[in-house]
């Protein structure tokens, strides 16, 4: 399959999509406008994000409407919009018109996004959406578990790619569960050669870390979640937030960004 003329297994590395949801988080813990998302994304595009991620919510608890004008006044690679499937939504994504969009499920209480879209079950509402967007200019995502059922109903439903989550893998590497994560890493192997042979363009995210950042008594030789899916040569995109931010803290966004991408491309090519 080719992609903007590129094979996706000529691809040096997944091109990393830097989520800057968590900046807007902290800057709401105090209501003001600091830190400035936007400020964030501008820098991790100078560190080398190949993409800007943010994932708009239905109540606004980190990214809100003025950012995402701002992110599309400011921010020269591609941005990412994250959306749930709501009429309100998609008129932002159609008004906005970013160059990717991921359609992602929502539900009000869920900490973050719990898990994929149901595809088979809402199939005509996320056919009719990834209609609605893709006339409206923007290369549509559908964020999914690695099922097949699941990837097959994307395909039909017309999205040009997919998002595999992998939030039950980064669970199980980050509790050191050996056996679940071996699992979980065949079924997203699975999902990802199954996107492939139905021509889809495949990316990977949710929960992906560094190991230097495991706690005290892991070794940070063990690979980390981000290396596990990286080194899978389908995998286009990967989608990273709250681990990059988190490790911020500590080395700052720059190198954050630096040591996601470098190890993206070290699993790439070992
Ligand atoms: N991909 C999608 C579709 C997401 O919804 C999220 C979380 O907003 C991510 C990737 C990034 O997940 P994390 O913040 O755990 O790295």
């Amino acid at each position: 399959m080719t992609f903007s003329g590129t094979h996706l297994a000529d691809l040096q590395a997944p091109l990393l999509g830097v989520n800057i949801d968590h900046v807007a988080t902290v800057r709401n813990a105090r209501g003001g406008v600091f830190p400035d998302p936007v400020r964030a994304a501008l820098l991790a595009v100078e560190a080398g994000a190949d993409i800007v991620t943010f994932h708009l919510r239905e109540d606004r608890r980190h990214i809100r409407d003025e950012d995402v004008a701002r992110l599309k006044q400011a921010i020269a690679v591609p941005l990412n919009f994250e959306a749930a499937v709501t009429d309100e939504m998609l008129a932002i994504i159609e008004q906005t018109r970013p160059e990717h969009v991921c359609l992602v499920p929502e539900r009000r209480q869920e900490v973050t996004t719990e898990g994929g879209l149901d595809v088979v079950g809402q199939f005509g509402r996320m056919q009719d959406a990834c209609a609605r967007l893709a006339a409206a200019g923007s290369r549509v995502s559908l964020f999914i578990g690695a099922d097949p059922a699941q990837i097959e109903a994307a395909a039909r439903a017309g999205a040009p790619c997919i998002e595999l989550h992998t939030g039950a893998l980064a669970n199980a590497w980050w509790a050191g569960d050996a056996a679940l994560l071996q699992s979980e890493l065949a079924r997203l192997r699975e999902g990802v050669r199954l996107g492939r042979s139905l021509g889809l363009r495949t990316h990977a995210g949710h929960g992906l870390a560094l190991s230097d950042d495991l706690p005290d008594g892991r070794s940070p030789s063990e690979p980390s979640s981000t290396a596990l899916v990286a080194a899978l040569p389908d995998v286009g995109e990967l989608h990273i937030g709250h681990a990059l931010i988190g490790r911020a803290v500590f080395v700052g966004l720059r190198q954050a960004i630096a040591d996601f991408k470098a190890e993206a491309i070290r699993a790439r090519h070992a």
